[in-house]
């Protein structure tokens, strides 16, 4: 244990947020938690915890879980595969565990969308053992702390704070002293400009001693990312909206979205399109541009609204009725701006 962890923990004591998964911190809760939180905001995450565990309560559940409606209970939370590994995961706690989450680290290492850092957090923060869980919140403190300007996207860089954290751990608090460390990064040491003057650990901190901790931690520029044209059509029937179902494989595979292309198609090209699957559609307003970031791409969204009579459609092809589109089926968050979300 190092000179940190005792103000670490006391400030947390005081500090910590009132989150719905510390109230009872079932290593299946917290492996819930930290799947979402990995993507999104602690507050935008909430209201996705509470309704995923109340209707998901435990492993069994999950594993069991129809996929469509597992994509419906994630909907815009993004990234989908990662609710699908989660399921992969339930299946084989269920075969090989009983149903509950091993308290082993390598055991919940070895399972489908569980890597050091979410293995780390459920093992210390459900079980206790002395693990380290970094994130991207523990980088940035130790950066700081440290005043370390290794670059914290390099593996032998992460390897290198790894060991620093386990040097500080309290051998009688590893969970604790895991959380802290996030917590006081999502508060305090926050990107860009930390609020040092709220912080327990700004008297051991070098990059602060510095003057640094505003270019901590150092990381590469990021990689400009592909720009992708897709041509929407918005096409409603009396009997609803028209959706396409994305294959089963790929990007937000299996999700249901409006009638769309990729590329730059105008609306003759589109019309041919929907002239495939039966629809004849008169056409309404332009669609304003939009867009939607991924993790390797950009998506540039346009294309134009349109009517049509409700004709039977081919298998993966719907008409959405409105109480449809909000109970049945998952539409990713890309087409938000269209469907008034
Ligand atoms: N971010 C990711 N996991 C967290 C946790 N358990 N507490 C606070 N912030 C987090």
């Amino acid at each position: 244990m190092g000179p940190i962890a005792q103000p670490l923990l006391s400030w947390f004591q005081a500090n910590k947020r009132l989150l719905p998964f510390r109230q009872e911190p079932s290593a299946y809760h917290i492996w819930v938690s930290e799947i979402m939180l990995q993507q999104t905001r602690v507050a935008a995450a909430i209201p996705y915890y509470e309704r995923f565990v109340a209707a998901l309560p435990d492993p069994a559940a999950l594993a069991a879980c129809e996929p469509d409606a597992l994509r419906k209970l994630w909907q815009g939370l993004g990234y989908y595969n990662r609710v699908s590994n989660m399921q992969k995961a339930a299946r084989t706690v269920c075969e090989r565990y009983g149903g509950s989450l091993p308290a082993d680290y390598e055991a919940l290492r070895a399972l489908p969308g569980i890597g050091d850092y979410t293995a780390g957090a459920i093992a210390s923060i459900a079980f206790g053992l002395p693990v380290p869980a970094v994130d991207g919140n523990v980088l940035r403190v130790f950066a700081r702390l440290y005043n370390d300007d290794s670059d914290v996207t390099r593996p032998a860089a992460k390897r290198a704070f790894t060991r620093r954290v386990v040097e500080q751990m309290p051998a009688d608090a590893p969970g604790p002293y895991n959380e802290a460390l996030m917590e006081l990064g999502a508060l305090v040491c926050v990107p860009g400009a930390p609020h040092c003057e709220q912080c327990p650990l700004a008297d051991l901190c070098r990059g602060r001693a510095a003057g640094r901790q505003a270019e901590l931690p150092v990381k590469p520029a990021p990689r400009a990312k592909e720009q992708v044209p897709v041509t929407v059509a918005l096409v409603y029937s009396p009997a609803g909206l028209l959706l396409q179902r994305r294959p089963a494989r790929g990007l937000l595979a299996g999700l249901w979205q409006p009638a769309a292309w990729e590329g730059s198609l105008d609306r003759e090209e589109l019309a041919a399109r929907l002239a495939q699957i039966g629809v004849t559609v008169e056409w309404g307003q332009a669609l304003p541009p939009a867009r939607h970031v991924f993790t390797h791409k950009v998506w540039r969204l346009g294309g134009w609204r349109g009517r049509a009579p409700a004709v039977p459609l081919p298998e993966g092809w719907v008409w959405a009725a409105p109480h449809q589109l909000e109970q049945v089926y998952a539409v990713p968050n890309a087409y938000a701006a269209y469907l008034g979300r």
